[in-house]
């Protein structure tokens, strides 16, 4: 009797499809669940041989541009699948696509999370391969990997080509905050803006910079969930069609293997990556999202992690928006292997961690060399030493972030230079409610903005722009602008484009929405912030803060426009803890925990 007769799987645990397709208990069942997967082709032999059925998620539509390209690389997943023995079924998802969703895209990560797992428990799959690429559609893949845990790999579409523009690289998101600075300075029209940020999307695939995309896909292959040296292959490359098909290839291999996502989501893995995401110069989007994949994993990951594991960290990658280059000299150079490898023979990342083809950390890429050292920078010559995450926290919040490979020489001299006090300054600031009221009042003189001034913007955290909204990075009046003034500084409830290089404190929990001290806070308040004590302090006694917080009649959360708003708002957790919904964390490992669905008939 072969495997799928005898119901067994080689001494593994028998293939979860087989419940559906094969069940000799129920024939009435298996009638009823085959008949509909053969109207499309599939023979009754080919369906019951026993051969691994593997879902593609497939993320990609003219909906999401960035993931687009997976219409076609799933083509070439499918290939690998079926000559490694599987059967592909591929399957549509919730779109995402950061810039073009409203409210926000954060709002959608954790309604593709929630259909994921539906789709991956509910149907007949021994596999699963994750199509991924724009920001959030990587957390919301592993997120629900973990929660399913099934064997299950991630493939990455790839960056775009690199941008440019007269002779000068110009990168997604990066140019967008710079061309907007040169429109408010008068140096371009509004042509010449449009053109100059359309230059930076020259081909299919996701944002070229070192935004949250890049930074997510990457730290997918730091954590182990995709090929080693796949997440920087630019999409339109031959090599990433036939990352595709390895893909493939590797997801039946896993099936047999009876490798899952526990194997590989372990603490280990977690630590590795955010170390990685130092090295790259991640995004600050990172914490949010790898703190949500490991809650949905079960394993222990605070906030004080990034700072404990990764402020130490150099910062190798000389990628915009903290360097110079992108997404196609990234690869060049030699891409995660290339980080991974320096760092794990200078001995700060663990090599025994599992990743999904089966092989360690240290066999993949123990012995991986830089390609060019202008691109990726030698671990002992780095372009800044540490270059993580700051952690900070005060009476204005509990917890917030601050990318530290981004705080300029300017911005360091203009704040940090008193030699009484060089890690911390005192500003007066000047409070935004929310994106609308900062577009609208930025240039206006009245506020008295000064170059000494700190930009608060509240209203746009979890819950009270649901799902949290980048626009913490706000640029200074125009009249500072053309003074020289690049950057101030800014603080508050959302979060901010990984392509930003503003040194922004972003992230702070609670939000305004939910009652922190920053709903508290008036234009004209002074703020100190101490970057040495990682401390943050509204200079106003308790007192006074205690009489605003009676007379507070603002209700930051404002009227839900659709059902999920209202019911994400409900269920959603802050910025620290990963923003997931939080009656979710419970169900961990279902595949195992809760076995397969009753039948539906
Ligand atoms: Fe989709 Fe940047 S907007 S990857
Ligand atoms: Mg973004």
């Amino acid at each position: 009797m072969s495997d799928a007769e005898n119901g067994t799987n080689g001494g593994r645990p028998p293939l979860r499809s087989r419940a559906w397709f094969d069940n000799p208990a129920n024939p009435d069942m298996t009638a009823l669940y085959v008949e509909r997967y053969l109207n499309f082709g599939i023979s009754l032999e080919e369906i019951q041989s026993g051969r691994p059925i593997i879902g593609i998620a497939q993320t990609g539509s003219d909906l999401s541009p960035c993931n687009r390209h997976h219409l076609e690389l799933a083509k070439r997943v499918r290939e690998g699948i079926r000559d490694a023995g599987g059967i592909a079924l591929e399957f549509g998802t919730h779109p995402i696509q950061e810039t073009g969703k409203r409210p926000t895209a954060g709002l959608d990560r954790n309604l593709q999370y929630l259909s994921l797992v539906e789709s991956v428990y509910g149907y007949p799959m021994d596999g699963v391969v994750f199509t991924i690429g724009c920001d959030k559609t990587t957390p919301a893949a592993l997120m629900a990997a973990a929660t399913v845990n099934i064997p299950s790999i991630a493939l990455s579409v790839g960056p775009m080509l690199n941008g440019w523009f007269k002779g000068e690289r110009t990168g997604s998101g990066t140019i967008v905050w710079k061309a907007r600075e040169m429109l408010a300075a008068g140096e371009i029209d509004y042509k010449g803006f449009m053109e100059l940020v359309a230059s930076s999307a020259p081909s299919t695939g996701w944002c070229n910079t070192m935004g949250t995309a890049t930074t997510m896909n990457s730290l997918c292959e730091a954590l182990g969930m995709s090929l080693p040296g796949s997440a920087a292959i630019p999409a339109p490359y031959r090599d990433r069609q036939e990352n595709a098909y390895r893909t493939g290839l590797a997801i039946v291999e896993m099936v047999h293997a009876d490798r899952k996502p526990s194997d590989v989501l372990t603490r280990t893995a977690f630590m590795n990556a955010i170390r990685v995401n130092s090295a790259i110069g991640g995004s600050t989007n990172a914490p949010i999202h790898l703190n949500a994949i490991a809650r949905h994993m079960g394993v222990e990951l605070n906030l004080s992690d990034w700072e404990d594991h990764g402020a130490e960290i150099p910062l190798i990658v000389n990628l915009q928006p903290a360097g110079e280059y992108l997404g196609e000299d990234y690869y060049r150079a030699g891409g995660v292997p290339a980080v991974m490898g320096q760092l794990f023979r200078a001995g700060l990342i663990d090599g025994s961690a599992l990743t999904v083809n089966g092989k360690t950390v240290e066999e993949n890429v123990g012995t991986v060399e830089v390609e060019d050292p202008k691109v990726i920078w030698p671990l002992d010559a780095p372009m800044k030493a540490h270059a993580g995450l700051s952690v900070l926290s005060g009476n204005l919040f509990d917890n917030a972030v601050m990318k530290l490979s981004v705080i300029s020489d300017e911005f360091r001299e203009r704040y940090l230079s008193d030699p009484a006090d060089p890690e911390a300054f005192t500003g007066k600031v000047v409070v935004f409610d929310g994106p609308e009221d900062y577009h609208h009042r930025i240039d206006d003189p009245s506020l008295g903005i000064d170059e000494r001034s700190i930009l608060i913007m509240r209203g746009a955290g979890p819950v009270g722009y649901p799902g949290g909204a980048e626009v913490v990075n706000m640029r200074p009046p125009a009249a500072l602008i053309q003074a020289g003034i690049h950057a101030l500084p800014c603080l508050g409830d959302g979060r901010q484009s990984g392509t930003s290089g503003s040194p922004s404190i972003l992230n702070a929990a609670p939000e305004a929405a939910v009652g922190g001290t920053l709903a508290l806070v008036r234009t004209g308040d002074r703020v100190r912030i101490d970057l040495g004590t990682r401390k943050v302090d509204l200079l106003v006694d308790e007192a006074e803060l205690a009489e605003r917080r009676a007379a507070l009649a603002v209700d930051y959360v404002p009227e839900s426009q659709t059902p999920w708003q209202e019911i994400h708002r409900s269920l959603v957790g802050q910025f620290d803890t990963g923003a997931v919904l939080e009656n979710a964390v419970k169900y961990q490992r279902i595949a195992q925990t809760k076995g397969i669905p009753r039948d539906s008939h």
